[in-house]
């Protein structure tokens, strides 16, 4: 297991640039079987989890081409309709093919991607959903195992909470549909709006992404398509509280303000500087900043579970007590007991999170325990007096391409170890 240590109290300036977004690229990779032209996305940073569906379009039996960030799919042959356990292991998010290959194959069989580090993350609402379309589906031994021999039929879904795997897997399951098909209290994240952007690009009829009921006219032939991944929302959400919690001037680039809205009011609240233009944000922050009104995490537009972690690192020292509302996931709160040992006085109860601001958090040898929660230790860590060494970096390398170079760019005393 690897480590970042991190000397804090170097204020960061110059600029940054933010890749593309992991949570957009993982569904458009999986849309990308759904033809067998070729697909080239840009902006496809090479991330771990981006990674590991690489590994699953390859033993689907894609051929796959990365040049830089851009990486270029075509799913010609593809030779399999299984994914095996220790793919489906490595990223919970690879369900995401049940949907693409029922309607590429008519059938998929894969492992029960089980839970997770945030706790048990079910799937039954994508697989009502793609039972909704017609797919028949067996789940036996941990194992699922969808098909549709007379074809998937369109229909009305209603979700019952607005989830983004869910959504995407019945927007993917439904291209291949017979008729018209309605989600009704999709995910509106911008992620959402990226894939429709994509599929529609291939040749599929989609519309209402980003609204309260999404339309897709399954059926039309799909073809290959160029398509570039949105920023990564969450990636600059992190590079803001980096520079609110060390303080400094940051410009950061490739980014689009209105997907953050909801983080950035958050931050101005607490007394940082931020500047908006078409793709860039300005931060800056001297001094302590205060506390803020309570922090409630909801799906888009309001404040993105992802980021809770990272704000609550900015909001551990500072002036006043802040509380959060973890609404989306139970177990997201494994980061505060590793903020604890940096000086922070955080109470948890349930889904509430107490932050009482300290004046200083001190450097100490912490543990990421998922993606967000461990980048948001590297948040507190560039604030906090002294030496931190933040292990199990793996997690954080999930979603981060070169997190640590890009902050020693800014001036942040940061190494891998
Ligand atoms: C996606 C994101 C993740 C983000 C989350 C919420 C990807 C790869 N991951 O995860 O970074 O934190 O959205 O914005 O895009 N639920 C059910 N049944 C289901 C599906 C979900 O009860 O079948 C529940 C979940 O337990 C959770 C809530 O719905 O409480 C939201 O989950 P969901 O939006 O599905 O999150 P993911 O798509 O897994």
């Amino acid at each position: 297991m690897s480590a970042y240590i991190i000397e804090g109290g170097s204020k960061l300036y110059g600029s940054v640039r933010v890749h593309g977004a992991k949570n957009s690229a993982l569904p458009i990779l999986a849309a990308c079987i759904l033809t067998n032209g070729e697909c080239v996305i840009d902006d496809c940073p090479p991330l771990r989890d981006v990674e590991g569906t690489v590994r699953i379009l390859r033993r689907l039996g894609a051929t796959t081409v990365r040049d830089g960030d851009t990486l270029a799919v075509k799913a010609s042959a593809l030779a399999k309709n299984d994914i095996p356990d220790s793919l489906m292991r490595e990223m919970r998010s690879s369900v995401i093919f049940l949907g693409a290959l029922t309607a590429r194959y008519g059938s998929a069989r894969l492992s029960y991607p089980g839970g997770c580090e945030l706790g048990p993350r079910p799937i039954d609402l994508h697989l009502a959903g793609l039972r909704s379309l017609g797919a028949k589906i067996v789940e036996s031994g941990g194992g699922i195992e969808c098909s549709a021999p007379d074809g998937l039929r369109g229909c009305d879904i209603s979700l019952s909470i607005p989830s983004v795997g869910a959504t995407e897997n019945i927007m993917l399951a439904a291209t291949a549909a017979k008729g018209r098909t309605r989600i009704f209290n999709p995910a509106r994240e911008p992620e959402i709006v990226d894939l429709q952007n994509f599929l529609t690009a291939m040749g599929a009829e989609v519309r209402g992404a980003g609204g309260s009921i999404i339309e897709i006219e399954g059926g039309k032939p799909l073809h290959g398509a160029r398509h570039r991944v949105i920023p990564d929302r969450i990636v600059a959400a992190t590079y803001m509280a980096a520079v609110a919690s060390a303080g400094g001037a940051v410009s950061i680039e490739n980014v689009r303000p209105a997907d953050i809205a909801s983080v950035s009011a958050v931050l101005r609240e607490a007394g940082v500087d931020i500047r908006e233009s078409q793709n860039r944000i300005e931060v800056a922050s001297e001094g302590r900043l205060k506390s803020v009104r309570p922090i409630k995490t909801q799906g888009y537009p309001g404040f993105p579970t992802d980021a809770q972690s990272i704000i609550m690192s900015v909001m551990a020292s500072a002036q006043g007590t802040t509380m959060f509302v973890e609404n989306i996931f139970e177990s997201r709160y494994r980061h505060a007991g590793e903020l604890i040992r940096m000086g922070a006085d955080i109470r948890v109860e349930g889904r509430v999170a107490v932050v009482s601001g300290v004046k200083r958090l001190y450097g100490a040898n912490v543990s990421a325990t998922d993606l967000r929660g461990g980048a948001g230790l590297v948040v507190a860590a560039l604030g906090a007096e002294g030496e931190t060494a933040v292990g199990d970096i793996e997690f954080i390398e999930r979603g981060y391409c070169g997190l640590d170079e890009s902050l020693a760019g800014l001036g942040a005393k940061i190494s891998r170890r």
